[in-house]
């Protein structure tokens, strides 16, 4: 059993015989800790150190004093000055959240033309818009609307639907083939019925409409114009408003190239766009649709 009171079992002590080693370069005690023959010193423990714990803990009962500290139940120690600024930061929260309020709620009411002309309202509304947008619409969409693979890009003048706010207002509100009533529903067919050389000849076609290479006179121009132009129009420009894309411009969903195309047409396309109505409110909705409609102008006026 070590004893405390003997010599030989105080922190340096010698083990044998009770005397604390002196390490010689220096003439401190040791702490008898030897690591492979690196002895620690026992120096003593730096003033500046207990100087600044002393002021930390001084500094601190003279805060406890004057200024708001302690908690007590549901309440908090005032402090002899009275500053406090709980009060002041709830009020800013409340003004603040009510000039939001304010202003997000004239897009509930108000028509696309009123709120769009407002140049104003949409200045302030806009970073809002975009913050929504980043929140719930990017993981798809991409950044700024730029559109991903089998996402399309809402930043351009390239429609499914429609570049009007109120017909965007509609596709974010019911989705399109979303779980919704009023859901707008578009379906590319499948056409793995077409002999596989007409389909590979009519992607060749399709590869070319973007840069008017496409021949309307042959053959794969005839099956274009007997199985495709009911949806994606005469010139394949699209715009009829029943979802079908332009496949004449350069935007694309799922890639132009004839490869792609040769998958669309075997397994058809059924893009889902989830509807957001009881997801986000009304005006949030009405704002969305409206920083969309502009993306592709740059912030230069929207239609
Ligand atoms: C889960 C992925 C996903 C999310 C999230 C999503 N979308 Fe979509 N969105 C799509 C797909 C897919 C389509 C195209 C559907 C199709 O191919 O017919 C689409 C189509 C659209 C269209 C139609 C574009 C046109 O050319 O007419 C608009 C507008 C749109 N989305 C806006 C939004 C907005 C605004 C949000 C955020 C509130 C959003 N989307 C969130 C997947 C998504
Ligand atoms: C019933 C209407 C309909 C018909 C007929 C139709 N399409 Fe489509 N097509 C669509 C719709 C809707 C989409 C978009 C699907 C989606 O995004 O989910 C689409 C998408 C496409 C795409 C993908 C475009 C992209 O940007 O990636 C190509 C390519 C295409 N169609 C080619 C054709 C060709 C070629 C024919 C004729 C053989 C044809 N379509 C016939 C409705 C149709």
């Amino acid at each position: 059993m070590s004893n405390l009171t003997d010599p030989r079992n105080l922190p340096g002590a010698d083990p044998h015989t009770g005397n604390r080693k002196i390490d010689p370069v220096t003439g401190y005690d040791t702490t008898g800790h030897d690591w492979g023959g690196i002895t620690e010193l026992n120096t003593a423990f730096p003033r500046i150190v207990i100087w600044a714990l002393v002021l930390t803990f001084l500094y601190s009962v003279v805060a406890w004093i004057l200024l708001p500290a302690w908690p007590i139940g549901r309440d908090y120690t005032r402090g002899l000055l009275g500053l406090d600024q709980g009060k002041e930061a709830v009020e800013g929260f409340h003004d603040l959240s009510g000039a939001r309020q304010d202003w997000l709620s004239r897009f509930e009411g108000e028509g696309f033309p009123a709120l769009q002309s407002d140049a104003t309202l949409m200045a302030t509304a806009m970073p809002a818009a975009a913050r929504l947008f980043s929140d719930n619409c990017a993981a798809c969409h991409g950044t700024l609307g730029r559109g991903g693979p089998g996402f399309p890009v809402l930043s351009d003048d390239s429609w499914l639907w429609s570049g009007d706010a109120a017909e965007i207002a509609t596709t974010i509100r019911h989705g399109i083939n979303a779980d919704d009533p009023d859901t707008r529903y578009a379906e590319m067919p499948s056409f793995d019925w077409m002999a596989r050389s007409d389909r590979a000849a009519l992607a060749e076609f399709v590869a070319g409409l973007p840069n008017g290479s496409a021949d309307f006179g042959s053959p794969a121009g005839v099956l274009f114009a007997e199985n495709c132009t009911s949806c994606h129009g005469e010139t394949g420009a699209g715009g009829l408003g029943i979802g079908a894309p332009p496949l004449t411009d350069a935007a694309v969903i799922y890639g132009q190239d004839p490869e792609t195309v040769m998958q669309t047409l075997r397994r058809g396309r059924h893009g889902v766009m989830p509807a957001w109505s009881g997801r986000l409110s009304d005006a949030e909705i009405n704002l969305l649709a409206l920083y969309v409609a502009q993306l592709d102008h740059h912030g230069k006026g929207t239609q």
